[in-house]
């Protein structure tokens, strides 16, 4: 039934007769409906009402039955009364017709010492009359679906011929705007009701203040974004510049050999890189804006001499350097690639006493490896990494850096572990316990940047810089109960849990 049939046809029934009962005047129609349309027509003052939750008595199929014929018992009683032979236990059902009636029946007469069995075995009356209780309870039972006894009604539920049923329903009285129709109501004021002044004698439905707006479906951050946000503002809070990391593609030179890693690193492995095929070489690594007046030239005959014979106090790795490997073009396998280049322009820069100036970094982005996808380990994730250029700085600085930064993010008793990166010695993993994993887990891997790197770029022999690198993906995991990567980053990725999910807020010490 439309709301507005069903609206009108209880306007109708409250002229008739008011208050009513909805289960009465309704029967059919079920309640969520009945509810719009009072609401519908209390929102104009139309009518009022109110709920009245109950439970209500049905007969099932075999109380039906009884209200109508009567009670196995009695069908057993009333047929052998009119047989004042008695009759045998197949001519009762003869008589009767149903088996069943006549197999419960006649054991509740025996027990009521309704009947009782001739010398023959036959089945006779024991009485003149009797009372069919259960026929007048069921009939009680359909006409008022309700019984005043509750443990009678308990005890003919147990019998499985009653059952009973919330029913919701309503007491409904003419409101003080009652009226057989509902009035057309304006929900808008428009121009053309100005412009004939129909506004003027027009009803205008009221605001609806209780309404919910409309879900926004709006954007919503991707956890990631909650968590690189919390991140970024303790890297602010410590002085930290961030790094533009706005390419994806660099060049081994940038990704490898300034880092000092040799070209025959495992790391630089197709199985472990990705490589651009198209096109597959960079250009000589080169100034991208104007100011830029650094000597790259110098910087990559350099690296090419540290590699391959050693400079600045090192023997190298004595091996032929190729400046074709270096210019091959690679989907960045870390952020330290940016790193790099931040130092070596910061190794171009002269602070008031001439030499380069104490710099913090640090970046959010992501990166790409060739690995093979799992639970924890995706060919993408984003890292989360920092260096710190300063003078005469020391091993203990760092870790005490560490013990801040890491507090910073909830993250305390460090635990270290010797590790090693081509471009930093020495070089700590760093561990954590985790109190809901019962062990100590790895979140971030750092060092101090090695004089073949920083030297190469003219960085000056008493600066040093450390620097250190975690996944964005861990924390967040961690964060959000996630256990496996697939369900935060890619196409598997359910885009109820990016609007569902809240901002996060490192819990600080
Ligand atoms: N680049 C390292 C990694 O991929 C992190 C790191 C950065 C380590 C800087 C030391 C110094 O894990």
């Amino acid at each position: 039934t439309p709301a507005g049939d069903l609206a009108t046809q209880v306007l109708h029934a409250l002229d008739k007769n008011s208050p009513l009962l909805s289960s009465e005047a309704f029967p059919a129609i079920p309640s969520t409906e009945v509810k719009g349309a009072l609401d519908r027509l209390a929102s104009r003052d139309m009518v009022k009402y109110e709920t009245i939750d109950r439970e209500e008595a049905i007969l099932e199929p075999e109380g039906e039955q009884i209200a109508a014929n009567g009670s196995h018992e009695a069908r057993v009683f009333e047929a052998l009364r009119s047989a004042v032979e008695g009759l045998t236990i197949q001519e009762l059902e003869k008589t009767i017709g149903d088996k069943n009636v006549v197999k419960i029946g006649q054991g509740r007469a025996f027990r009521e010492k309704w009947i009782s069995k001739t010398q023959d075995g036959k089945f006779k009356a024991a009485k003149e009359s009797i009372k069919d209780v259960t026929k007048e309870q069921m009939q009680t039972i359909q006409s008022t679906k309700s019984y005043p006894d509750a443990k009678m009604l308990a005890d003919l539920k147990k019998r499985k011929l009653v059952r009973t049923q919330k029913i919701i329903s309503f007491k409904v009285q003419k409101g003080d705007k009652f009226a057989l129709k509902i009035p057309e109501v304006a929900t808008d004021l428009t121009a053309d009701m100005i412009a004939s002044g129909s506004w003027k004698t027009a009803t205008f439905k009221g605001y609806n203040f209780k309404a919910l707006g409309a879900d926004q479906q709006s954007g919503a951050l991707h956890p990631l974004n909650k968590v690189r946000s919390e991140l970024r503002q303790i890297f602010f809070e410590m002085g930290f510049q961030e790094m533009a990391t706005d390419k994806f593609v660099e060049s081994g030179f940038w990704n490898f050999d300034s880092l000092f890693v040799p070209q025959q690193h495992p790391a630089r492995d197709m199985q472990d890189t990705f490589y651009v095929s198209d096109p597959k070489l960079a250009d000589m690594p080169r100034a991208e804006d104007p100011s830029d007046k650094a000597d790259y030239q110098a910087y990559w005959d350099n690296v090419k001499a540290v590699h391959q014979d050693g400079k600045y106090g090192s023997i190298g790795y004595r091996y032929p350097w190729s400046g074709e490997e270096s210019k091959k073009l690679v989907l960045r396998t870390h952020t330290t690639a940016i790193s790099a280049n931040m130092l070596y322009k910061l190794a171009q820069q002269k602070g008031p006493d001439g030499r380069p100036p104490p710099a913090r970094y640090f970046s959010i982005d992501r990166v790409f490896r060739n690995e093979t996808v799992d639970a924890t380990h995706l060919a993408e994730f984003h890292q989360v990494e920092g260096v710190i250029a300063d003078y005469d700085l020391t091993l203990g600085g760092l870790m005490e850096f560490m013990d801040i930064f890491f507090g910073k993010m909830g993250i305390t008793d460090l635990k270290y572990k010797c590790a090693y990166n081509p471009y930093t010695e020495p070089s700590m993993e760093i561990f954590s316990y985790h109190k809901g994993l019962g062990k100590l887990v790895e979140i971030g891997n750092s060092g101090m940047f090695r004089a073949e790197m920083l030297e190469s770029m003219g960085l000056p022999k008493d600066m040093r810089v450390f620097g250190w690198g975690l996944s964005l993906e861990r924390p967040t995991m961690i964060k959000y109960g996630i256990s496996n990567i697939r369900e935060l980053l890619g196409h598997k990725v359910d885009l109820n849990f990016m609007r569902n999910s809240p901002a996060v807020r490192l819990d600080k010490a």
